[in-house]
């Protein structure tokens, strides 16, 4: 009966191994083929074997090569192979991670990784945080926290009452903030659109000088790491003048709360772990398989209290970390323990070492598109690169002739009124030559899109 995990192993192992001479998008005709899912509902079962056969003959050609070594769209790590396993392994388990009673080893496991990514971004030990699917659920989970501190501190319980009637909260965030962190304040009744938004500098980073006076309750988002340019808010002024008006600040640090983990990249994320609560992804830099993200609060209470249910038939005393008191989700899969698996494989020094060398490679994209004549747009500070290949029209056409070509991806973007290409260099499995072998396709591209 279980020999169709042997099946899936072997297949899985397959597609890994191809992915870097593959095309990284899918070609048309894989894409055609997907019309063979198209059948009804069948009435009767089908053979297990045969069902994960088709899956791997028409979905895998289909897929996007993101675990691969030259994706270099969005901010996407791969998955470490020890991650991919310690997934399949938890799978096999299948953990409802919702209470330490019933799943005491894997409730154990999230204990221990948050110990270690704690002391990694240099929070304090003591901070309530959760497991949830990524940075969007993630600052959604912090700034729920941030709602209870703040309305509590002015006498008002949001979770009984609610936000009609509520004393008003002054929400401070970016001109460049991600736009999933407004989703996350629209999610929570704070507004998407009501919120004060900071002029930025030209590096996409939250001006200091032009914070505005604030008074409590108030909550302030800062960012490490711009999605396209990768830099880090100024947080050591900005937090400063937050907290001397009683603000409670948030950093949003998707992919630039790993800059902790880099001795040469640290002093961007200086001062960020003196802020109230954070949100980062393990799926992003990492790379562990999808989904997996996590909220960090200061006041574990107050994490706790916006969290937290309790009901007679749920085992919610415990004298241990109860991991759903912290979550969104009360049911949800053992997601420590991919993130457990990664980081007790790399070492600090691995992490380190992946952290740097992919800032190390966007460098190397950069110098090389440089000396091509293409104009980089931002100052390369982490592992963002935005370059223009003259205007929008044809940095577009540039954008679309190298995805058609497949050698490697990039997305499109707006940043400051240019459009540009982004490359987000944010797998372990890319080696050197994969940025050379970038570089050509990216070069090859500029020319068929200035001939056209
Ligand atoms: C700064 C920032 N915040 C939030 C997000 C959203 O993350 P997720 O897609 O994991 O929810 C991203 C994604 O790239 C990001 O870069």
């Amino acid at each position: 009966m279980y020999t169709i995990l042997d099946d899936a192993a072997r297949r899985a192992r397959r597609y890994l191994e191809q992915l870097p001479t593959r095309s990284v998008a899918p070609g048309a005709a894989a894409l055609r083929a997907l019309t063979e899912l198209d059948e009804p509902f069948p009435p009767q079962p089908c053979d297990p074997a045969e069902t994960l056969a088709l899956l791997d003959r028409v979905v895998s050609p289909a897929t996007m090569a993101m675990a691969g070594p030259r994706f270099f769209g969005f901010v996407i790590g791969g998955a470490l192979p020890v991650s991919v396993a310690a997934t399949w392994l938890a799978a096999a388990w299948d953990q409802n991670a919702g209470f330490y009673e019933v799943t005491p080893g894997v409730s154990r496991l999230e204990e221990v990784v948050l110990r270690w990514l704690t002391a990694l971004f240099d929070l304090p030990p003591s901070s309530g945080a959760g497991f949830v699917s990524g940075a969007t659920v993630a600052n959604f989970t912090a700034l729920a926290a941030a709602r209870h501190a703040v309305l509590s501190r002015a006498g008002w319980n949001v979770e009984a009452d609610g936000l009609f009637g509520a004393p008003p909260i002054t929400v401070v965030a970016g001109a460049e903030a991600h736009p999933t962190l407004l989703k996350s304040l629209g999610m929570l009744g704070l507004g998407r659109s009501r919120l004060v938004r900071v002029p930025v500098d030209g590096r996409g980073c939250m001006r200091a000088d032009a914070l505005p006076q604030l008074a409590a309750p108030a909550i302030v988002c800062l960012q490490a790491g711009n999605v396209n340019t990768g830099s880090f808010d100024p947080f050591i002024p900005l937090i400063e003048q937050a907290h001397a008006a009683g603000a409670w600040v948030h950093v949003d640090g998707a992919f630039g709360l790993w800059a902790k983990a880099a001795p040469s990249l640290r002093p961007l994320a200086d001062g960020l772990e003196r802020a109230d609560s954070w949100a980062t992804d393990a799926h992003k830099w990492l790379n562990v398989p999808y989904d997996s993200g996590l909220a960090f609060c200061r006041d574990a209470h107050a994490l706790r209290a916006a969290m937290a249910i309790t009901a007679d038939y749920l085992p919610t005393e415990s004298q241990h970390r109860n991991p759903s008191d912290f979550t969104p989700e009360l049911s949800r899969r053992a997601r420590g323990v991919e993130v457990w698996a990664a980081l007790r494989s790399l070492g600090r020094a691995g992490l380190a070492e992946l952290v740097e060398r992919n800032c190390r490679q966007a460098r190397r994209f950069a110098q090389g598109l440089r000396a091509s004549g293409h104009e980089i747009l931002n100052e390369v500070e982490s592992n963002q690169v935005l370059v223009a290949f003259g205007d929008a029209q044809r940095t577009r056409g540039v954008v679309a002739a190298l995805q058609q070509e497949g050698t490697c991806w990039c997305g499109p973007t707006v940043w400051q009124g240019r459009t540009a290409m982004r490359i987000s260099v944010s797998s372990w499995a890319t080696t050197d030559e994969d940025v050379d072998r970038s570089l050509e396709a990216m070069r090859r591209a500029a020319e068929l899109a200035s001939g056209s």
